[in-house]
């Protein structure tokens, strides 16, 4: 049996242990994936996924350290000299193909491992494969596509630009939507003819390495993906300081964004960092107020509010706020909350260190008067798992971290405005800037606004518009560089300029 195939053999074995709610001792995985082998850390060290639903070990996998990096970079420099190097583009598009084909086959398997690590609805987790698919299928049509251009500089010259890979490239991702984001950094790498190391989040491990296995298996050559599991301030740090790095795409918090962003300056390596946010949603009094809650709904407590896109603030026009209110409440307290496998509408938090900073929040935020509409602690009856409530909040004090900090939960506030340079004032109050969405029935305001807010993406009349299509990426402390789309791609470009002077006469003639 091919490493691959073993890997995705213990994998399967991991998806239906965990899903059958399997005690003992988890199984062991060896999880780092170098040159198309899986082996464990060269320490010995390991590290437990939890199911954050149930509190039941998933899987005991490798804690890779600056050895595994440096082996995995060693790996994906020497493959982009060899097989992978003479890969024509479209080549390249038929191996994603591919993968996102064995992708969708897999769509089971994916689904229950990013349930089992994650917590995540099962039918989310389905959706996220498909949109894994979708990530790669898009890339794999661009693969040959990337055009460069030739630069007039007159009769005497020729002059061109050729798009070169970047080179050996590292990805680092966070726990929210492991396999999207390893999909949404890597398709566009590979589609470009980077090789790669990914480092996945230490809470959510498992989709990763299937990506991994099932691309070994879809025919890329061994060292153009490989997967380093451990820790971030270990394997993590590693791989963004490694010198054979040509290039980081980070997701996470801002913090870490700062670490990572200058360690690769340090080499001077490009970064593209996707920070996270405080979106705000403004809803007017003109709004269809049905859409403006559908958007609200969805936009706050999709994926549990672990979403760096989630409405964490919601702005609402003074003369229809209470309305507002208690339409959202009323929405909001249909929502179901439970084990992931059995596909509520939200699962748990990731993780116990989660669920804390969320408590916290909210704790603070009760302290200085806010008023909790709807929810604010575990849903009745639970006992383990990470779970938090759908949580509406009126009356924030605007200094406290709920309302200034990402709180990645299930937790909207709620703020009063009148008129539009005040929406605006709130919305752009904030050192983030990733996503804002507007809500209006008046088409001159949501356009003059949606020029004047700080985001990287701001909605109009809906939340969480656009696919892989569409560039995201934040200003301000949320970050440079956008993922997706053909600005994705060009991240993992590097343009070369050939000029060529032309004799104006023939030689000996
Ligand atoms: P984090 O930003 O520390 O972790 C994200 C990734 O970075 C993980 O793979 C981690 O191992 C890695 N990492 C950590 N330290 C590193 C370092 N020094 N060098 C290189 N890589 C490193 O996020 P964490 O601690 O998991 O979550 C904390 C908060 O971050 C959350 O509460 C949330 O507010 C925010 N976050 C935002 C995300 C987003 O998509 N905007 C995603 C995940 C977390
Ligand atoms: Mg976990």
């Amino acid at each position: 049996m091919s490493a691959a195939a073993e890997t995705l053999s213990v994998l399967k074995d991991i998806a239906e242990r965990g899903k059958a709610g399997a005690s003992g001792r988890a199984p062991e995985i060896a999880s780092i994936f170098i040159d198309s082998e899986a082996r464990h850390a060269l320490s010995g060290a390991t590290l437990v996924s939890t199911n954050p639903s149930r509190e039941i070990p998933a899987a005991n996998f490798s804690r890779g350290g600056r050895e595994d990096v440096h082996a995995a970079a060693v790996s994906a420099r020497r493959a982009l000299g060899g097989e992978w190097g003479g890969t024509a583009p479209q080549r390249r598009g038929e191996l994603l193909y591919a993968l996102a084909d064995k992708l969708e086959e897999s769509s089971e398997l994916l689904a229950t491992l990013e349930t089992l690590d994650v917590g995540k609805p099962l039918s989310q987790s389905r959706g996220d494969v498909a949109g894994a698919a979708a990530t790669l299928r898009y890339n794999a049509g661009a693969a040959d596509k990337m055009e460069g251009s030739s630069v007039p500089l007159g009769a005497e010259y020729l002059d061109f630009t050729e798009h070169e890979p970047l080179g050996a490239t590292a990805h680092i991702t966070p726990w929210n939507f492991p396999l999207g984001m390893a999909a949404r950094s890597l398709g566009p790498a590979l589609a470009a003819g980077c090789t790669a190391v990914l480092k996945p989040a230490e809470q959510s491990p498992l989709t990763s390495l299937a990506f991994a296995a099932l691309a070994s298996e879809a025919g890329f050559p061994p060292g153009v993906l490989n997967v380093v599991t451990g820790l971030g301030d270990e394997a993590g740090a590693a791989l963004v300081g490694h010198p054979m790095i040509d290039g980081v795409t980070f997701t996470g918090s801002v913090a870490t964004g700062r670490i990572v962003g200058a360690s690769a300056g340090r080499n001077l390596k490009p970064v593209v960092l996707e920070l996270g946010g405080k979106n705000p949603l403004i809803v007017f009094a003109d709004a269809d107020m049905d859409r403006a809650l559908d958007a609200a709904v969805e936009g706050a407590f999709d994926n549990s509010g672990q979403v760096c896109s989630s409405v964490s603030r919601l702005l609402l026009e003074n003369g229809v706020k209470d309305e507002f209110l208690r339409k959202l409440v009323e929405r909001s307290r249909e929502l179901t909350v439970g084990d992931g496998f059995e596909d509520p509408d939200l699962g748990p938090l990731v993780s116990p260190e989660q669920l804390e900073k969320v408590d916290g929040h909210i704790a603070q935020a009760l302290e200085s008067g806010a008023r909790a509409l709807l929810g604010g602690g575990r849903p009745a009856g639970v006992s383990k798992g990470y779970f938090i409530e759908p949580t509406v909040f009126d009356n924030v004090d605007v200094n406290c971290r709920l309302a200034r900090e990402e709180t990645f939960g299930p937790v909207v506030s709620a703020f009063g405005f009148s008129g539009e340079a005040e929406a605006l004032a709130i919305a752009n109050s904030l050192p983030y800037g990733l996503a804002a969405g507007i809500h209006t029935s008046d088409i001159d305001r949501a356009l003059r606004l949606a020029r004047r807010i700080e985001a990287g993406t701001v909605w109009i009349n809906g939340w969480f518009i656009g696919g892989v299509q569409a560039p995201t990426g934040g200003v301000k402390d949320s970050g440079y560089g956008r993922e997706r789309g053909i600005a994705g791609i060009r991240n993992y470009i590097r343009i070369k300029n050939i000029g060529v002077h032309i004799a104006d006469h023939c030689a000996g003639g």
